[in-house]
């Protein structure tokens, strides 16, 4: 039914997207109409070259019946040109799990086995949004391939899957591949999505026991900045509780991420004024617009409801202004001016399309919905929520925490994510302040800047945009190596512990 959704509505896939003007100077009182999204996400259509078929993949009971009895199939991507392993030699799989806490939701994933050993950790990756497809990062940023030119897939030398297990996966319902066939099942809370994301994982390991004792990581980017840290929360506890399968969550890793929004938004005139785009005059214009962001998210935090959409509208009026200011200048990656086009992503719905790919997941006639409006406005009461707070409790409990940032991202950009990290409470919050920024080195040179102190780091990633592992694959796949290893520190007592 949401087939005849209008289909050239794309919106933005990433981390804030604004819906609101950014012709007007005084910040927006209410949580402003859809047809103002509308018109902002057909702006944006262009920027991201990307035309769902769908909006949602809430499908009729017909299109249910097709895909339900397919649970898991292992397939081959036809790879050209391979100098790597042959595909065949791997496990590939991708699939559905229901997800037993909905009416009838289910949930779509890849699964790649690591290139490297079995033994590898298990990684989960969690794509923004919120309601892009994890897919998007599968084929452009740290899948097992990318395309080439002509829509085969080529080996990426430096996938994630060269140091994990790796799953990408497509959440919250209605996004990608996953679908439902009663609209009661769209997410609206981290509550909804971490349970959901907690019941997949059941699935996942009841399904493959053999990874079960594997270390887990989290990771993702953008609005899984929300994502992660509530469903690490989620694990943890279930864990705690000894409910279901133990799995082994070791930690979490939030690649430009949102989420503590209350410190993150008054940073972005600093990091704008910080990097020159604007000027000072701009810069007092637009701090302006702060106090009122602040008050409402503040209502947000305390009375929920419909204080959390006003803030919403009232902070990203901050991220508009500047966006006007800064005319084609990309705020995913300042470095890049775009014409109309930022990045071009249409290759993975062109791919996804085919025939061949289809039969070959066993798809059959499901939209693929790169990213869903409804899925984002049914987010929209979440934005502004802070989901730091559940962090200090896991770090006590030696669950390790990576936060890393592209230096050119303005949207999550690493100043308001540092701010974030530095300002939780924890015991080892005093370390951490003073623990020395040292020089992430990749092949000799410096590839980011570093500061950790115990289960907790924090890496601003140079030469970098939004999308971290498509800017800087290999500092990318070192950065997550030498962290699940134990090896990505700064502060002396950690390096005296870390090398084996
Ligand atoms: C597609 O590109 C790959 C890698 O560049 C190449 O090996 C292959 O021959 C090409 N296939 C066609 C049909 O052009
Ligand atoms: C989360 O959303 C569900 C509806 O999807 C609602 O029943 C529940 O009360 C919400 N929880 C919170 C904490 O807001
Ligand atoms: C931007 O911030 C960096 C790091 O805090 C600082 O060293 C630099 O001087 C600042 N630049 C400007 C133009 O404010």
């Amino acid at each position: 039914m949401d087939s005849t959704f209008p289909q050239n509505l794309l919106f933005l896939f990433l981390c804030l997207f604004v819906l609101f003007s950014a012709f007007s100077a005084k910040p927006i009182p209410q949580a402003s109409s859809s047809s103002l999204a509308t018109l902002e996400v057909e702006k944006r259509i262009k920027a991201f070259n990307l035309f769902p078929e769908c909006d949602v993949n809430v499908v009729s009971n017909e299109v249910a019946v097709q895909t339900s009895k397919l649970v898991e199939k292992q397939f081959v991507f036809p790879v050209a040109g391979s100098p790597g392993p042959s595909a065949r030699e791997l496990g590939h799989y991708a699939g559905y799990y229901k997800l037993p806490h909905t009416f009838a939701a289910r949930m779509f994933y890849f699964f790649f086995e690591s290139r490297n050993s079995k033994k590898d950790p298990v990684v989960i990756w969690l794509t923004g949004g919120p309601g892009c497809s994890s897919e998007l990062a599968l084929f452009y940023e740290n899948g097992p391939f990318h395309f080439s030119n002509n829509l085969s897939l080529v080996w990426n030398d430096y996938g994630w899957d060269k140091a994990s297990n790796i799953l990408f996966i497509d959440q919250p319902t209605g996004t990608g591949f996953s679908y439902t066939t009663d609209r009661a099942d769209i997410r609206h809370n981290e509550t909804g999505i971490s349970n959901d994301l907690y019941d997949f994982m059941q699935e996942f390991f009841k399904q493959h026991p053999a990874y079960v004792e594997n270390d887990f990581y989290i990771t993702g980017e953008s609005y899984a900045g929300h994502y992660i840290p509530a469903f690490a929360v989620r694990l943890h506890q279930g864990n705690k509780a000894k409910q279901g399968i133990h799995i082994n969550l070791k930690g979490f890793a939030i690649g430009n991420g949102q989420t503590n929004p209350e410190i993150q938004y008054p940073e972005y005139p600093e990091y704008a004024l910080n990097t020159s785009i604007i000027t000072h005059s701009d810069y007092v214009v637009i701090k302006q617009l702060v106090p009122p962001c602040l008050q409402l998210s503040r209502s947000c935090e305390t009375e929920g409801g419909s204080a959390c959409g006003e803030a919403y509208a009232a902070c990203n009026n901050i991220l508009s202004q500047i966006r006007f200011k800064i005319g084609r200048l990309n705020s995913y990656d300042i470095r890049m001016k775009c014409d109309g086009l930022c990045y071009d992503f249409s290759a993975v719905e062109t791919f996804l399309r085919l025939e061949s790919v289809r039969d070959a997941l066993g798809i059959g006639d499901l939209c693929f919905v790169s990213c869903s409006e409804e899925v984002y406005n049914a987010m929209i009461r979440d934005w502004m929520r802070n989901y730091a707070v559940g962090i200090p409790g896991l770090l006590e409990d030696g669950i390790k925490v990576l936060v890393y940032a592209g230096e050119y991202d303005l949207v999550c950009n690493w100043i308001g994510n540092s701010k974030w990290v530095h300002a939780m409470t924890w015991s080892g919050q005093k370390e951490f302040g003073a623990a020395p920024t040292v020089p992430f080195v990749v092949d000799g040179v410096e590839a980011g800047q570093l500061k950790s102190h115990g289960p907790l780091s924090f890496l601003k990633v140079h030469n970098a945009g939004h999308l971290v592992p498509m800017d800087q694959p290999k500092a990318s796949l070192q950065m997550l190596q030498n962290w699940m290893q134990g090896k990505l520190t700064s502060s002396k007592a950690a390096e005296k512990v870390s090398p084996k």
